[in-house]
């Protein structure tokens, strides 16, 4: 079966076989992990055209080649550039679509290392930024200027989980000539496929769900047929490349990144319904349950969910937050999220200028592993026990 055939099979079945052609490299089911700066050619008329398909380490290799095609098969993209973090994946494009003198638009729940590259390198590039409200929908017409060249969305928000109204942010931002783009993180695009929604450049921590292991950093950068050669050629100016042992765990990640989500799914969704049953937890902010104001547009747009939300403690403040992080024992402490293991984090909001939310207690963001959640919810038990003490 050619890798076209699996654009229209299951999902599990694409994530088995989208990438590379086994034939293609003597029927080894794996490709194999090209280290590679200088690629020779045959004679000099063939150097002089560099028509041969690899010519340089940074341009991609076979390597580089399977991740980016299991991805666009995944986007549903035209290409994808691979870069070497998560950040990387949303610096690179607002670089390649912004210059002096334009304005961009970003979501107020940004992950926070965005809005720290827009309000030190963009600013200092003479971009002008302003930050909009997640809940803002078709609103966002009314902040759009003559010069507004990028719109950024992040949904859910990040640590707060806002669910943005892509379609309808993508329908009114594109029909005034910005670029929509959508850290996607989140979802991955087994929940959400950005570019079915309107948006052009869809981005990925590939860190997080995709490499799965809590073991390698990545990032991918997918776009529509209108903005790729751009993309591409911002990939090549930066000479920003991800190296082929990070992308081959990626595409091995892959492979079962479908289980693996349908399992963090399950775990956090029903750890999540077990602590809005808690005392101590004022609220849960998880887009798949019921009680989250953003729950009809995460059921109207995404397939499923991760295993990342977060929960509002019914009070105090930073003794509180971690008394109860101190008092985990399965949970790790530590940033990221996307691997097998559970991990908490306190969240600071401090940054935010217009999506402040209300919040009566500390905001504690929890990444459910693979673990068995009854082993999870006694660890969160201990945690909200610490925290009323
Ligand atoms: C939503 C989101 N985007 C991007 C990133 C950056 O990924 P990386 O850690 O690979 O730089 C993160 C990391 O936590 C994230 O949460």
């Amino acid at each position: 079966m050619s890798k076209g055939d699996y654009a229209n099979k299951g999902i599990h079945t694409r994530l088995a076989h989208i990438g590379n052609d086994p034939r293609e490299f003597f029927g080894f089911v794996n490709p194999p992990v090209v280290h590679a700066s200088t690629v020779l050619f045959p004679d000099a008329a063939t150097m002089a055209a560099r028509t041969q398909k690899y010519t340089y380490g940074t341009r991609g290799t076979p390597t580089t080649d399977a991740l980016s095609s299991a991805i666009d098969t995944l986007e549903g993209s035209a290409g994808t550039i691979l870069v070497p973090s998560g950040l990387a994946a949303v610096t690179i494009p607002l670089l390649a679509f912004l210059s002096a003198g334009d304005h961009v638009l970003i979501v107020d729940s940004v992950y926070h290392p965005t809005r720290n590259f827009a309000d030190t390198m963009l600013k200092r590039l003479g971009v002008e930024v302003d930050y909009y409200d997640p809940l803002v929908g078709a609103g966002i017409t009314a902040l759009m200027k003559p010069n507004t060249k990028v719109v950024f969305t992040e949904s859910p928000g990040s640590n707060t989980f806002e669910m943005q109204d892509i379609p309808a942010i993508a329908r009114e931002a594109k029909a005034r000539g910005a670029v929509v783009m959508m850290d996607n993180t989140w979802a991955t695009p087994l929940y959400f496929r950005p570019l079915d929604h309107g948006v052009d450049i869809s981005i990925h921590a590939a860190t997080k769900y995709p490499a799965g292991h809590s073991d390698v950093l990545l990032g991918t950068v997918s776009a529509n047929e209108a903005c790729w050669k751009r993309l591409q050629e911002t990939h090549f100016t930066m000479g920003c490349c991800a190296a082929p042992d990070d992308v081959y765990q990626v595409l091995r990640g892959l492979r079962t990144m479908g289980v693996r989500l349908e399992r963090h799914e399950e775990n956090a969704l029903d750890v999540a319904r077990w602590l809005e049953g808690q005392q101590g937890v004022a609220r849960v902010l998880h887009p798949g349950l019921e009680s989250f104001p953003g729950h009809d547009i995460w059921k109207r747009d995404f397939s499923g969910a991760s295993g990342i939300f977060s929960i509002v403690l019914s009070g105090g403040g930073e003794r509180e937050a971690h008394a109860f992080l101190d008092a985990l024992e399965i949970f790790g402490l530590g940033y990221s999220w996307g691997g097998y293991e559970s991990l908490a984090v306190h969240v600071f909001l401090g940054d935010r200028t217009v999506a402040k939310g209300d919040y009566q207690g500390p905001v504690i963001r929890l990444q459910i592993g693979l673990e068995n959640p009854e082993d999870i919810k006694a660890d969160l038990a201990r945690g909200l026990a610490a925290a009323a003490g």
